[in-house]
């Protein structure tokens, strides 16, 4: 894979308007779900993404055509139902094709998945997913790296699927999708609750399923014999909205946002707020002007509707143009820090204690060359690129694009000067 960076040159002032593109933590499962249709799914709202054509590859692998048509909508059609095997290669370079392990499951009566492995934002483990899919009788091994799942066919059950820190999205999701196609009822106790929870829902249940309760803690599905391909539009992402946002306030610019749905950012509207930040929300647009100076905010990252774990990086960003000192904890994943070390590489003071990090405000950023090392991250060191004195140079884009489409070109719409460049690698040290 040929290396870029960006290229981002600071204290420019961005203002303007911006369409906020289809979700991509939405997008993701729903391609997974369509596993289980018969039928062609016709999706509006797929994003452009890194992400999304790993998961294409893998689909492709377990024998689904995808095409992209000239309108952008996505159509998906099983033309083989024979490989049941997602692979390391794939399944590693993305956590969220995981997901498919259920809708196999459900469908084939068979599913070898790769376990996916370790993660820069710490550990992320999936037994939940499979206490869920073990509940519904499927027999399951772990052999070799890979999870291998057997039902002749699945049953209804109640299943607690609460964990550590709360509930599991993509556990949700695999579960709900598995118990469509199951016989009788399922009950998900401690259900997550994310939109992107409701989207899925709401598009199985255009395919045909019967689902009540998604969007809260208790979902019931009474399993049907078979799904239907639909027409569906994924929900608009609150995460891209959100950094866009931080991106704009952030220079002291003001912003407005066309395709958002407000009603999913209420805890970062009122973090902003706090901030002092101002907020005008209609109903699918949202405006936002900075303030001068931003005051010191307190942040826990929380399962929805609580502050979303994926804005931390980009808020903290933010809070390094403040004056006082800003707390963040991050109680989803703990060690999702490693933009940290990086904003301190451009001048930002922040104090670390066990997984809390203080932002002492007041001490400008300067331009530094940064590497990004996971997606949220790198999306809040172009945040910080935006805000330094000088230039940034982001390497290592790659994790960017996986979760943003175009944020250099949305970004340029604005005003920002960014550009994208070929990342020389440096050359091999001499042999000593
Ligand atoms: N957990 C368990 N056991 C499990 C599953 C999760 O203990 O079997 C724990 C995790 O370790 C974590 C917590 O439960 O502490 C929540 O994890 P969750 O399962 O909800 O995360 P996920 O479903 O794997 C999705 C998003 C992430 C987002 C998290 C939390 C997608 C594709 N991914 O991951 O998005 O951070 O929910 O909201 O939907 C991103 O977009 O950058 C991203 C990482």
């Amino acid at each position: 894979m040929a290396l870029e960076k960006l290229v981002v040159e600071g204290g420019r002032r961005l203002h303007g308007e911006v369409v906020v593109g289809g979700a991509k933590n939405a997008a993701l499962p729903i391609l997974s779900a369509t596993l289980l249709a018969d039928g062609t799914c016709d999706l509006g709202g797929v994003p452009r993404l890194r992400d999304v054509d790993v998961l294409a590859r893998i689909l492709g692998v377990l024998g689904l055509q995808i095409e992209r048509d000239p309108l952008g909508r996505v159509q998906t059609r099983i033309l083989s139902e024979d490989a049941s095997t997602a692979p390391y290669e794939l399944v590693s370079m993305m956590r969220a094709s995981f997901c498919v392990l259920g809708p196999l499951l459900a469908r084939r009566g068979y599913a070898k998945v790769s376990l996916p492995g370790g993660c820069a934002i710490g550990d992320r483990p999936v037994d939940l997913h499979l206490k869920g899919l073990r509940a519904l009788g499927a027999e399951i091994k772990i052999e070799h790296g890979y999870v291998i799942a057997r039902a002749q066919r699945l049953r209804g059950a109640n299943i607690y699927l609460g964990g550590p820190t709360g509930c599991t999205v993509l556990g949700t999701a695999n579960v709900m999708m598995a118990a469509c196609l199951a016989d009788g009822t399922t009950v998900i106790e401690h259900a997550a609750v994310e939109p992107e929870i409701e989207d899925l829902a709401n598009f199985l249940k255009a395919m045909g399923a019967s689902i009540d309760g998604a969007g809260s803690h208790r979902i019931t599905i009474r399993g049907v014999r078979r799904l239907e391909g639909c027409r569906y539009d994924v929900i608009p992402d609150r995460i891209e909205a959100a950094t866009l946002m931080m991106a704009a306030v952030a220079t002291g610019g003001e912003l407005l946002l066309k395709n958002v749905d407000p009603t999913h950012l209420e805890a970062v509207f009122d973090k902003l707020r706090e901030a002092g930040v101002s907020v005008a929300r209609n109903c699918k647009t949202v405006a936002v002007a900075a303030a001068e100076p931003l005051h010191e905010v307190e942040l826990n990252t929380l399962p929805y509707p609580g502050f979303p774990t994926d804005l931390q990086a980009q808020m903290m960003a933010l809070m390094c143009t403040g004056t006082g000192a800003s707390v963040f904890t991050d109680r989803i994943f703990p060690d999702r820090l490693q933009h940290v070390s990086e904003f301190k590489r451009m001048g930002a003071r922040i104090l670390n204690v066990n997984n809390t990090c203080v932002v002492l405000g007041g001490s400008p950023l300067q331009g530094a060359p940064v590497m990004a090392s996971d997606l949220r991250g790198g999306a809040a060191l172009v945040i910080a690129g935006l805000i330094a004195q000088g230039q940034t140079e982001v390497r290592r884009v790659y994790h960017i694009d996986r979760g943003y489409e175009d944020l250099e070109g949305k970004l340029r719409a604005l005003g920002a000067v960014i550009r994208r460049e070929a990342d020389e690698l440096p050359e091999k040290p001499p042999a000593v």
